[in-house]
């Protein structure tokens, strides 16, 4: 599809997003909570599961708003950071290390999700889409706080253990 407008590519933008929201909720963040050791790393992943969730159904309410229909285009980088997320669950043994990963990973689809969002708000913003964009600020802000919490959890719990574990 050829792009002419700004509304054009803000459209795309929001179904790149949708559906790299979807593929977390009905893969992603599912199979990195099962590989997660420890209980402090899977519950917040399973918080934000559920803030996913949410923001998957922002995203449908802002298609409606607009007026146009809630679908998804291919995310081929979110599948790219996924597919290295499964890698790190696939050869690290080590359990402890097997989380430092998995916060990488995490770490980089919140990063992706972050600059996908902020540049979703500077878009309505200019195109004057009042109705979207409280609620992809909303979804901004819980993406930055998603990547500080695994930072924190990374800093203060499964990089210290990883690095206890060291040969
Ligand atoms: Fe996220």
């Amino acid at each position: 599809m050829k792009i002419k407008t700004l509304r054009e590519l803000f459209e795309v933008e929001l179904r790149y997003a949708y559906d790299c929201g979807q593929k977390l909720i009905n893969k992603g963040l599912p199979s990195m909570i099962q590989s997660a050791d420890s209980s402090e790393l899977r519950s917040a992943l399973e918080y934000h599961l559920g803030e996913t969730r949410g923001q998957s159904a922002r995203l449908e309410r802002i298609f409606t708003a607009i007026g146009a229909e809630p679908k998804t285009n291919d995310n081929d980088i979110l599948d790219e950071i996924m597919k290295a997320a499964k890698n790190s669950t696939a050869h690290i043994e080590d359990s402890s290390l097997r989380d430092a990963a998995l916060i990488v990973n995490g770490n980089q689809v919140e990063h992706y999700e972050i600059a996908t969002y902020g540049s979703l708000v500077s878009l309505a913003k200019q195109l004057g889409l009042r109705d979207a964009v409280a609620p992809l600020e909303q979804t901004l802000a819980e993406e930055k706080a998603a990547d500080a919490k695994l930072t924190q959890l990374a800093e203060t719990s499964a990089n210290v253990r990883a690095a206890q574990h060291a040969d």
